[in-house]
């Protein structure tokens, strides 16, 4: 890319932002990424050591602990820093955490958007890239999700990242605030907080732990190397037409019960440690996500990895960097949420 540009990554702390910083550092040589993150327990000072203790990177990368729905650490950040660009990864995340505290994530993904919104109008932002997700459409039993599809959310979560996408839209038509929306599937990889499927089920079969499976694991997802996504996002925000929402998809779907066949494959550990357990997002758990992302790729936009050469250097990521995620296993936090979702059916497993 030409002049050199300062990117806003919020959420630069977390799974898919932090990937994002790597992926800006190494392919912009000339852009600075400034990381704001509200270090809730999914964003960890450990998972941007690597850019900050890299004398290569650490020049071009700046970190600001957080919340996007504060509008003075925002608004500061953006004329301070001389913002370019923002990349809004910052959100509550996960679908099972949204049923135990649906309140938390209208704060993050709806009204931190507006903040991050209205900063951008208010000081000439060149462009802002929201990261949604495919879960805004619902789920689909055939066909896939194109960019005009509907948008019906079925969980607190999924409906509070529909609320953000919406304030984005209304403040494109309202003020011309100059934005582009990007809809991704299942993201897997490196430094993925360990309560989702893949560094959940890693970390437990790596202690030769039981891995609690919802219903008959037949619940399809479009699974995304994190570096695709990353790319992905990287060609909306310089390439795409403003006002518009990108699917970003690898064709890659897949049921939860192939994904964990596939790890204790990987890990050579028996079929006996999977355990099936009740559905605790009952009839809220979407049967199948799929999206069509031709749009994005007939901008010239491609996914470069292959999904089992990326899932077993993912599994090899866990392997060797069991400090990071054995850290964040050993927090009250996380061994309270594993408890109150699985503890009834796992027991002392636990
Ligand atoms: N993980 C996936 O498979 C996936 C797929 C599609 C889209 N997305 C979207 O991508 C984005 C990133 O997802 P992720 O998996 O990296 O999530 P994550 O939970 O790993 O990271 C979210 C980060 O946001 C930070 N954060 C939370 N609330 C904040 C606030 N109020 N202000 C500032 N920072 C805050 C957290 O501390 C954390 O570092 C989210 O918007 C998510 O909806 C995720």
């Amino acid at each position: 890319m030409s002049s050199s540009k300062t990117v806003l990554v919020t959420g630069g702390a977390g799974f898919i932002g932090s990937n994002y910083c790597r992926y800006v550092l190494k392919n912009h040589p000339d852009y600075r990424v400034v990381a704001l993150d509200a270090l809730t327990y999914a964003g960890n000072l450990s998972t941007m050591a690597d850019m900050q203790n890299n004398p290569e990177t650490a020049p071009r990368f700046k970190f600001y602990p957080g919340k996007i729905q504060d509008e003075t650490v925002v608004n500061g950040i953006i004329k301070a820093e001389k913002i370019d660009f923002i990349v809004n990864f910052a959100a509550e995340s996960h679908n099972d955490r949204s049923i135990l505290d649906p309140g938390s994530f209208i704060q993050t993904d709806v009204y931190g958007v507006f903040t991050l919104l209205d900063a951008v109008r208010r000081h000439g932002v060149e462009r802002m890239c929201h990261i949604s997700t495919d879960e805004v459409y619902g789920t689909i039993d055939d066909g896939q999700f194109t960019e005009s599809s509907p948008i019906e959310p079925n969980t607190p979560y999924s409906a509070s990242k529909a609320g953000g996408e919406l304030q984005v839209r209304a403040h494109r038509i309202t003020y011309g605030t100059p934005t582009v929306i990007t809809r991704c599937g299942n993201n897997f990889g490196p430094f993925q907080y360990p309560e989702k499927l893949i560094p959940f089920f890693v970390s437990r079969l790596i202690d030769y732990k039981k891995v609690p499976l919802y219903g008959s694991g037949q619940q399809v997802r479009d699974w995304v190397y994190v570096m695709d996504h990353c790319s992905g996002i990287d060609h909306v925000l310089h390439y795409g037409v403003t006002g518009e929402a990108y699917n970003i998809g690898s064709d890659c779907e897949k049921p939860n019960i192939d994904i964990t066949h596939r790890l204790l494959k990987l890990l050579d550990r028996p079929e006996s440690l999977i355990k099936q357990i009740g559905d605790p997002r009952g009839g809220a758990h979407d049967k199948r996500y799929s999206i069509d992302a031709s749009k994005l790729k007939s901008i010239g936009w491609k996914p470069a990895y292959n999904f089992e050469e990326a899932l077993e250097s993912t599994v090899r990521w866990y392997l060797d960097n069991q400090s990071w995620w054995r850290d964040i296993t050993a927090t009250s936090d996380y061994q309270q949420f594993v408890a109150s979702f699985y503890g009834k059916y796992l027991g002392e497993d636990l």
